[in-house]
């Protein structure tokens, strides 16, 4: 794809070297990509094809860093549905990231909480996902050099990856839930009535983002793990507010942090060459 082509030109040319740790980071958590030694940090703006992220606690940038002395690729903010982008649109950034070598991607984002036990602030890997977005990235003519035309997604989820993010997060005294994250396309927050729906079907967790960066990610054969930050819940009756949601997730970003440069190594380590790279 000749965009795709153009914008990764353009990132060598500014400096990003390969990088075998890719990461999106969601709502409220970017400023998790300034913790290690940013090499680069590009506004999505300045990067031919990329579009500017209108949702606030989205900077857009792309950033070269590290995480436990691992490499990383970061898009630091994110592209949504509901700003109007087809899906297409919304990952291509991620493609760009995942043309960088990138071997394990780790996806970021705030979700409300569906699940009754669980507090706003846990974190939560996630283990599956339903997609209720109505729509999905890879419709359309496939893009044969990166995958194949009917992906499997019973995988979605490495299980290496998530015990890799498990073991970390045991020696660190974090909690980490692991759930279902439904994907839902916004941008009004649910009903009761879709609450107890998506609750019922079997979801811990709704967000309007991640599920198609994983669906991408799998087609070109990239390991995944998921991790959501629980914002809100909606097992009360409590109305969501994006700057409630935005300031919960930025108290959480530490202790993402930590999770990343504590489980880096591994996450590398267990996502092996690539199934089919
Ligand atoms: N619903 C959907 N997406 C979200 C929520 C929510 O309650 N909180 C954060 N992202």
């Amino acid at each position: 794809m000749r965009e795709l082509d153009e914008s990764v030109d353009f990132l060598r040319r500014r400096g990003f070297g390969p990088a075998v740790l890719g990461v999106v980071l969601g709502s409220g958590l970017g400023q998790v990509a300034e913790r290690g030694p940013v090499e680069v940090s590009v506004a999505f703006g300045e990067i031919p094809h990329f579009r500017i992220p209108g949702a606030e606690g989205h900077p857009g940038r792309m950033v070269l860093t590290q995480f436990g002395g691992v490499r990383a690729a970061v898009l630091q903010g994110r592209l949504h549905y509901y700003e109007g982008y087809s899906l297409q649109e919304t990952v291509f950034p991620l493609r760009v990231l995942l043309r960088l070598g990138v071997r394990a991607l780790v996806v970021t984002c705030a979700a409300g909480g569906l699940n009754p036990e669980w507090e706003p602030g846990e974190l939560m890997a996630i283990v599956d996902h339903l997609n209720f977005m109505g729509d999905n990235p890879l419709r359309g003519p496939n893009l044969e050099e990166m995958g194949p035309r009917f992906p499997s997604l019973v995988d979605a989820y490495s299980p290496v990856l998530l015990k890799a993010a498990e073991e970390a997060a045991s020696r660190l005294g974090l909690v980490l839930r692991r759930g279902v994250y439904a994907a839902v396309s916004g941008p009004s927050y649910e009903t009761l009535a879709e609450a107890r729906f998506l609750r019922w079907a079997g979801a811990d967790a709704v967000g309007m983002s991640t599920v198609p960066e994983v669906i991408v990610a799998r087609h070109a054969g990239v390991a995944v793990l998921g991790l959501a930050c629980i914002t809100n819940s909606l097992c009360r009756e409590h109305a969501p507010d994006h700057r409630e949601v935005l300031a919960v997730a930025r108290a959480a970003a530490e202790r993402l942090g930590h999770l990343l440069e504590e489980s880096a190594a591994a996450l590398v380590g267990g996502a092996g060459g690539g199934e089919r790279r």
